[in-house]
């Protein structure tokens, strides 16, 4: 691959302290449930990336090997750079727990394990998740978390699929949240309703997925017949599959992708390019998460041309006059993150 670098406006000024690559490389695709991932190839795509300026990675304690995916890029990118090179990099990830009683021990154990795992001594950013709004001890955790934010072992403490009514309770507890991750698309716009107007209120950055649906939301899809079931080989397809039944079905997805294909024309970028230039462009939006396959596909050249285009009002106005026809997925699933509960 050609050497590439990604303009300015690629970077984003997450926390005072850091600044990440507005489109982040998701690694739930080396969990397993996405196809098989060699090791040892996919070791040195993480460099591909780093070097063409995608140097943010969002991981979490249960995508298989990801943790340690990120140890070892850290041990040899150290190895063949320099320890200092090591500040070019962030890596974010996630704590999802059972519900029940949490110990400050508990707490610390879990933090514990993903510092050594990662082969860090400070977590840029922990983004906890919780199963049952109902089981209140999310508070206690994030209390010690902030805790352990301040004695070190945490930068930034950060949420993922919380909905806004106990974003708002968690806020007003004094705890300081620099991100929620959510769903968002132009399929899933659910955001747009009570989440993102707060997050811009409290000074809260949204960082997306399921923005290119699994890989739907591109040419490989547009004039394609509905996919059944055996044919969507990935968990992030099926998942996304699923939201666009209840979203208006596939027809309407068709529509969906066939306007989103002149838009792309006329700017000499791809489907995918409008799906993620447009949610990047929501208030609130630090970045765009987009799975990577490390050594089975990657998308770098193409996806770094979001940041060389921008939509006009003629292109919201065609976009918005096909999702006008879809379904009120608020209405029909609820805030962020409500079909995990
Ligand atoms: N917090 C949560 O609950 C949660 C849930 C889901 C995901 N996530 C995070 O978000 C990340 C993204 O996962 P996702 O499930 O939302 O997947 P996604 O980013 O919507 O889809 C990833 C897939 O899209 C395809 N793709 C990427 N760029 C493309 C392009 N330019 N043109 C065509 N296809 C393209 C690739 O498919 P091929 O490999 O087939 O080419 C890639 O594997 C995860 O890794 C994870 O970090 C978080």
């Amino acid at each position: 691959m050609q050497k590439m670098t990604l303009p300015d406006s690629a970077r984003f000024q997450f926390t005072p302290d850091m600044t990440i690559c507005r489109l982040l490389n998701g690694m739930w695709q080396v969990s397993g449930a996405h196809g098989h991932i060699d090791p040892k190839r996919a070791l040195e795509e993480m460099f591909t990336y780093h070097d063409a300026g995608f140097t943010t990675w969002d991981l979490a304690d249960h995508y298989g090997p990801a943790e340690d995916f990120i140890g070892n890029f850290r041990t040899e990118f150290a190895a063949r750079r320099g320890d200092t090179a090591l500040s070019e990099l962030q890596a974010f990830t996630k704590w999802v727990p059972h519900p029940g009683r949490m110990t400050r021990r508990a707490v610390e154990n879990a933090v514990g394990v993903s510092l050594r795992r990662m082969g860090v001594e400070t977590l840029d950013l922990l983004q906890f998740h919780w199963w049952d709004y109902a089981d209140r001890n999310y508070l206690d955790a994030l209390k010690h978390l902030a805790d352990l934010q301040h004695e070190g072992k945490i930068k930034h403490l950060a949420l993922t699929n919380f909905d806004t009514e106990r974003l708002e309770i968690i806020v007003g507890e004094g705890i300081r949240i620099a991100s929620n991750q959510v769903q968002y698309s132009l399929v899933d716009r659910r955001p747009e309703v009570r989440m993102a107007p707060f997050c811009r209120d409290h000074g809260i950055t949204l960082l997306t997925y399921g923005t290119v649906c699994g890989g739907l939301l591109s040419e490989k899809y547009l004039g394609r017949p509905e996919p059944r079931r055996v044919e969507l080989d990935t968990a992030s397809l099926m998942k996304y599959k699923n939201m666009i039944d209840a979203w208006g079905g596939w027809s309407l997805f068709q529509e969906l992708l066939s306007v989103l294909k002149d838009t792309a024309d006329g700017h000499r970028v791809s489907i995918a390019n409008v799906g993620v230039r447009y949610i990047l462009d929501r208030p609130a939006v630090a970045g765009v998460i987009v799975g990577t396959r490390l050594g089975v596909s990657q998308h770098i050249e193409e996806n770094a041309r979001v940041f060389n285009f921008a939509l006009d009002s003629g292109d919201h106005a065609r976009i918005e006059s096909v999702l006008q026809k879809s379904h009120d997925l608020y209405r029909l699933i609820g805030d962020c993150g409500d079909e995990y509960r």
